[in-house]
C-alpha cells in the first residue's frame, strides 16, 4: 500500500485575455509592438508564440484557431507521483500494498521548509501568467532591470551579444556543476541548448524574450531545434492499449484533523488494497495507544511520531485502481507546520480532493483568514495548476447529516473556491463521512443523506478529466528522491517523469552536475518496467555516474536540451492575502521544484496591476498582500530552473518566511546562469 513522499507545483491556466500592453507609470513609453512572422503562432491567451507546427499552444493548451476563448483550452498538466522510497531507505523497494512514507528530498518536517505552493485567484493567475517580463535577450544582468524593461520585453535584440552568449553557454553546460564535482558531459551535452536555439534565434525579433531568450542565446547553427520541434521516436509514445488504465495523481489536502488519512485509508480498504488482516492490527495497535480513532489512518501514516501525535507529517503514497483510472493517492499532511511537505506531493497532482471537516467550529477554523489550511491548500493548489477538484464534506455524522450545514459549507468555500480561480464547473461536493462510511464508494445508506442524490466518491474520481500528459517532449524528470546503494554501487533517482521518456540504456543528463548518465533499468509502483513515460512516477537506476553527482532537487533532462542552473532569477509573483508584505532586501525560502534555497530580493522592478497585469508603478519600495509585481531575487545557492513560459514545473515558484507561504510565482527570467 502506501508510502510516503515530497513533492513540488504547477501553475495555471485559466488565462483570460487581458490587454498585453504594458503601462509604465507616467511619462513611459509605450512599448514596441512585436511583429510576428508567419513560421509563429501567437496564443491569444498567453502570448507565448508557437511554432507554427503547433496546433496547441505550448504553454497553456490552449488551440490555435478561430474559436480560441477562455474556456476552451485544455491545460496541459503532467501530474505525478512518485514511486518514491525514502531518501532514508537505500534500497528497498516498495510495493504497491505497501504504505511507505517518503520524505521528500530537501522538505523535512520542519516548519522551516518552504514550498513551490501558491495562491489564488483567476485574477491573480491571470496577472502571473499574462505578462511576459523580461530584459532585451543580450542582457542577462540585473543591472538591465527597470530601465530596459520596456525595450527588453518586446524588443530588440543585440545579435552580437546572442553570439557572445552563445559561447558562454556552450561552456557552462560543462560546469553547471557545484563546486567540487567532476564533470563528465560528452559534447552532445554542451551544444544541446544550441539545439532549441536556433530556430528561436530566427524568430528573435518576434518572440517575448522573457521567455526564449536564453535559448536564443544558446542557438548554434545547424543544431537547431526547439523544445516545440523536437520529435519523439516512436518507441517514447504510448501506443493505445498499452495502458488500460491512465494514472491519476491524486493530492488529498484540507485543514489538519479535517480526515484526510481516515478518509484516504477507508477508501484503500473499500477497495482491497488494506487487506482485513491489515485492517485488524492497525484497530488493534491503535487502540492500544489509545487512538482507537485513528485505525484507518494509520494506515496511511506510519511512523511512530505521527502515531503517536496523531497527525500526518509527510506525504502518503498509495494506490488504488478505479473504473478509468490508477489512481496515485498523495495523502498530505494539514498541519501548519509540514505545509511545505503538502506542497511537494500536491504539486504533482492532476487532480484534488479538499476534504472539509463538516464539524461545527472545524469547518470555520479551516476558512480562517491566517491560520486555515483550509483556504491555504486550496490557494496553493489551485497555483500548481490543479483545477479539478473534489470537495469532500466528511464528518457529515458529527452534524446529523445537515443538508443545512452542506449548503452553507458550499456557499461559504464555493465563493472562496471561485476566488482562487476555479471553475464552479470543475468543483463537485460530496457529503461523506470516512469514519460511518457513507458515500465513499457506494450510495449513502443513512436515511439521514437521503436528500443527496448526486454521485460517491469514487464515481466522483471517475468523472476527472484525463490529465494531459506531454510524451512528445524532450525529457524531464525533476529529482524528488535519491536511491543509494553503496554496497552493489548503485544509484537510482526517482521523480515523476514531466515529460518525454526514457528506457534502459536512454544517456541522461543529470543536473546540475551536468554529467552524462546511462539508464540501468527502471522501477514503476516498485516493479521494473521497460519504459518510464511522461506522467509515470519511477525510480531510474543509472550507470555511469559517481552517486554524489546525483541529488534530491537536481533534474533529469534530454542531452540536447539541458536545464538551466542559476541563482538570480526575476520572478513575476503575487503575494498572498493576508500574508506580511515582501520588501527589497527581504529573506525568503526560495522553492522550485524539489528544491529550497535561502533566496534574497534584490529588487522590486515593477508592481502590475492585480486586473490587467499592467505595469502600475516602477520600483516600488514594497509589495502588500494581493499585489503581483516583478522581483529579482538572489539565491544562496543555484537551482536547476528554466522560465516558466519554456517549462511550467520547473518555473514555478513559492517563496516562504517564517512557516508562511508569502507568495507565489513564476520564473520569467533567467538573469544570469551559473558558468
Ligand atoms: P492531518 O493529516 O494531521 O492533517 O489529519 P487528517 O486530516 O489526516 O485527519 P485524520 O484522518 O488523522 O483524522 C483526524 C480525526 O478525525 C480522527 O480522530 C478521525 O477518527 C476523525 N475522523 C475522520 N473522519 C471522520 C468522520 O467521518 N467522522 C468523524 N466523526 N470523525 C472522523
Ligand atoms: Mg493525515
Amino acid at each position: 500500500m502506501p508510502r510516503k513522499v515530497n513533492y513540488g507545483p504547477d501553475y495555471d491556466d485559466n488565462y483570460d485575455e487581458y490587454d498585453y500592453g504594458y503601462e509604465v507609470d507616467e511619462n513611459e513609453t509605450p512599448p514596441q509592438k512585436e511583429t510576428i512572422k508567419h513560421s509563429v503562432w501567437r496564443c491569444s491567451i498567453c502570448t507565448y508564440d508557437n511554432d507554427e507546427t503547433m496546433s496547441s499552444c505550448d504553454i497553456c493548451g490552449v488551440l490555435h484557431g478561430p474559436l480560441l476563448n477562455n474556456s476552451i483550452y485544455d491545460k496541459k498538466r503532467t501530474a505525478n507521483i512518485f514511486d518514491l522510497k525514502s531518501s532514508r531507505v537505500s534500497s528497498t523497494v516498495v510495493g504497491r500494498d505497501e504504505a511507505v512514507k517518503v520524505s521528500s528530498m530537501r522538505s523535512d518536517s520542519s516548519n522551516q521548509s518552504t514550498e513551490k505552493g501558491k495562491h489564488n485567484r483567476l485574477d491573480e493567475i491571470n496577472i502571473l501568467k499574462n505578462i511576459e517580463v523580461g530584459p532585451p535577450a543580450g542582457s542577462r544582468t540585473s543591472d538591465n532591470c527597470s530601465a530596459s524593461v520596456q525595450e527588453g520585453w518586446l524588443g530588440h535584440v543585440d545579435e552580437s551579444s546572442v553570439a557572445v552568449n552563445l559561447q558562454s553557454r556552450g561552456k557552462s553546460s560543462l560546469s553547471l556543476m557545484p563546486k567540487e564535482r567532476n564533470v563528465m558531459v560528452d559534447d552532445s551535452s554542451s551544444s544541446r541548448n544550441g539545439g532549441e536555439a536556433n530556430s528561436l534565434t530566427s524568430n528573435l525579433e518576434n518572440i517575448s524574450f522573457a521567455a526564449k531568450s536564453r535559448h536564443s542565446n544558446d542557438a548554434k547553427p545547424g543544431r537547431a531545434i526547439s523544445r516545440a520541434q523536437y520529435k519523439p521516436e516512436k518507441w517514447m509514445l504510448p501506443e493505445k492499449a498499452e495502458h488500460s488504465l491512465t494514472q491519476l495523481n491524486l493530492a488529498i489536502v484540507g485543514h489538519v484533523d479535517s480526515g484526510k488519512s481516515t478518509l484516504s485509508g477507508r477508501l484503500l480498504h473499500l477497495l482491497g488494497r488494506i487487506s482485513q488482516k491489515e485492517m485488524h492490527k492497525y484497530e488493534k495497535e491503535a487502540k492500544l495507544q489509545g487512538k482507537g480513532s485513528f485505525a484507518y489512518a494509520w494506515a496511511l501514516d506510519e511512523s511512530a511520531e505521527e502515531r503517536e501525535r496523531g497527525i500526518t507529517m509527510t506525504v502518503a503514497v498509495a494506490y488504488f485502481d478505479s473504473k478509468r483510472y490508477h489512481v496515485v493517492v498523495l495523502d498530505s499532511p494539514g498541519h501548519k507546520d509540514f505545509v511545505p511537505n503538502m506542497i511537494t506531493g500536491a504539486t504533482q497532482a492532476d487532480a484534488s480532493i479538499l476534504v472539509i471537516d463538516a464539524s461545527i467550529g472545524s469547518f470555520e477554523a479551516g476558512m480562517d483568514g491566517t491560520k486555515g489550511q483550509t483556504r491555504e491548500h486550496a490557494q496553493l493548489i489551485r497555483s500548481f495548476g490543479v483545477d479539478q477538484l473534489i470537495v469532500a464534506v466528511n464528518k457529515m455524522d458529527a452534524v446529523d447529516y445537515s443538508k443545512e450545514r452542506f449548503d452553507l459549507i458550499i456557499s461559504q468555500l464555493g465563493a472562496f473556491l471561485r476566488s482562487c480561480g476555479f471553475k464552479d464547473s470543475s468543483v463537485s461536493w460530496i457529503p461523506l463521512s470516512a469514519v460511518e462510511n457513507q458515500n465513499l464508494v457506494s450510495a449513502p445508506s443513512d436515511f439521514r443523506l437521503s436528500w443527496y442524490l448526486g454521485p460517491n466518491l469514487l464515481d466522483a474520481i471517475d468523472s476527472f478529466q484525463p490529465p494531459t500528459r506531454e510524451f512528445s517532449k524532450p525529457l524531464i524528470m525533476p529529482i524528488c528522491d535519491v536511491i543509494k546503494s553503496p554496497s552493489q554501487g548503485q544509484v537510482s533517482a526517482c521523480g515523476k517523469l514531466e515529460a518525454g521518456a526514457v528506457r534502459s540504456g536512454s544517456k541522461v543528463l543529470v543536473m546540475p552536475s551536468a554529467t552524462i548518465a546511462t539508464v540501468r533499468s527502471l522501477e514503476r509502483d516498485s516493479q521494473a518496467c521497460p519504459i518510464g513515460r511522461a506522467g509515470d512516477n519511477i525510480a531510474v537506476s543509472l550507470n555511469g555516474i559517481d552517486g554524489n553527482h546525483v541529488m534530491a532537487g537536481g533534474v533529469l533532462c534530454h542531452p540536447d536540451f539541458p536545464i538551466a542552473f542559476a541563482k538570480h532569477l526575476e520572478l513575476k509573483v503575487l503575494v498572498l492575502d493576508g500574508a506580511t508584505p515582501i520588501l527589497i532586501g527581504s529573506q525568503l525560502e526560495f522553492h522550485i521544484h524539489h528544491a529550497k534555497e535561502a533566496a534574497r530580493v534584490a529588487r522590486i522592478s515593477f508592481l502590475l496591476d492585480s486586473k490587467t497585469g499592467k505595469v502600475v508603478k516602477k520600483a516600488p519600495r514594497c509589495i502588500l498582500a494581493k499585489q503581483s509585481a516583478v522581483v529579482e531575487v538572489i539565491l544562496q545557492e543555484a537551482v536547476c530552473v528554466e522560465e516558466f513560459s519554456k517549462c511550467k514545473v520547473l518555473g514555478r515558484v513559492f517563496l516562504r518566511t517564517l512557516g508562511r507561504t508569502v507568495a507565489v510565482g513564476i520564473v520569467t527570467r533567467i538573469v544570469e546562469e551559473q558558468q
